[in-house]
């Protein structure tokens, strides 16, 4: 057999990429939330906050398991290789994954304005309102096959998802967890810049890292 003809064998190149960290460091930044500020809740029944939370679970369970959808959707979404080879799943999964904002983000504008203060109660709806938002447009832009736009307002969109994640990832650090409303506040709006900003500046990567000839 000619060596023209021999199809090359592919040199086994390692496909772990800063997508793969990104999800790991995710995967242990979810653990350490569960363990520093939900188990907590689980454990100390007495505590106001479980007392609260247990007032507000008519909202609070459709607010958390169409939040915890969300978030394990968003790895197979994201996945180029997912896309690829089941288009039909990852369409049905979008739709899921829409439905899911629907339900969470209503339910977190309500729980955010009940037994808090100014900053928090505009932050309680701010946030919900961008992560509908987003999430709406991502929606639009994938019926209208705009994918460069809609896989742009999809980041955005999970990244509020990630809010959860983010906003608690510090509690483990007592003077964090012990933070005033006013400095919760600040920090979510904090992320909330974060969340237009830096998928912006990733968009812009190219742009910015090289010089037009
Ligand atoms: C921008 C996105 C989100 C906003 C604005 C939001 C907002 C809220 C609010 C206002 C509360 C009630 C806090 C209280 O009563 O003191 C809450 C609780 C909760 N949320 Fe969300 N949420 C978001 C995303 C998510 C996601 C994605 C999940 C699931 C992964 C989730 C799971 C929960 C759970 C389990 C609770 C109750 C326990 C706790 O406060 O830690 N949320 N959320």
């Amino acid at each position: 057999m000619s060596t023209a003809t021999t199809p090359l064998a592919r040199p086994q190149t390692s496909r772990f990429t800063a997508k793969h960290i990104f999800w790991i460091a995710m995967g242990l930044a979810g653990l350490s939330v569960l363990w520093s500020s939900e188990w907590p809740i689980i454990t100390h029944p007495s505590d106001p906050y479980t007392r609260k939370i247990i007032l507000d679970r008519f909202l609070l369970i459709p607010h958390a398991l169409a939040g915890i959808a969300a978030t394990f959707l968003g790895p197979f979404q994201f996945s180029a290789r997912f896309r690829q080879r089941h288009l039909a799943l990852h369409r049905m999964m979008g739709k899921v994954y829409v439905i899911s904002i629907l339900v969470a983000a209503p339910s977190a504008l309500i729980l955010g304005q009940r037994g808090f203060s100014f900053p928090m109660k505009f932050m309680g709806a701010l946030q919900p309102v961008l992560w509908l938002a987003c999430t709406v447009l991502a929606f639009i832009t994938a019926r209208n096959r705009q994918i460069t736009v809609h896989r742009q307002w999809m980041i955005r969109s999970y990244a509020f998802t990630l809010n959860f994640i983010f906003a608690r990832v510090l509690n483990f650090i007592p003077a964090y967890f012990a933070i005033s409303e006013v400095g919760l506040a600040m920090t979510l709006s904090l992320l909330t810049a974060s969340y237009f900003f830096v998928p912006d500046v990733v968009f812009n990567w190219r742009e910015l890292t090289h010089r037009r000839a």
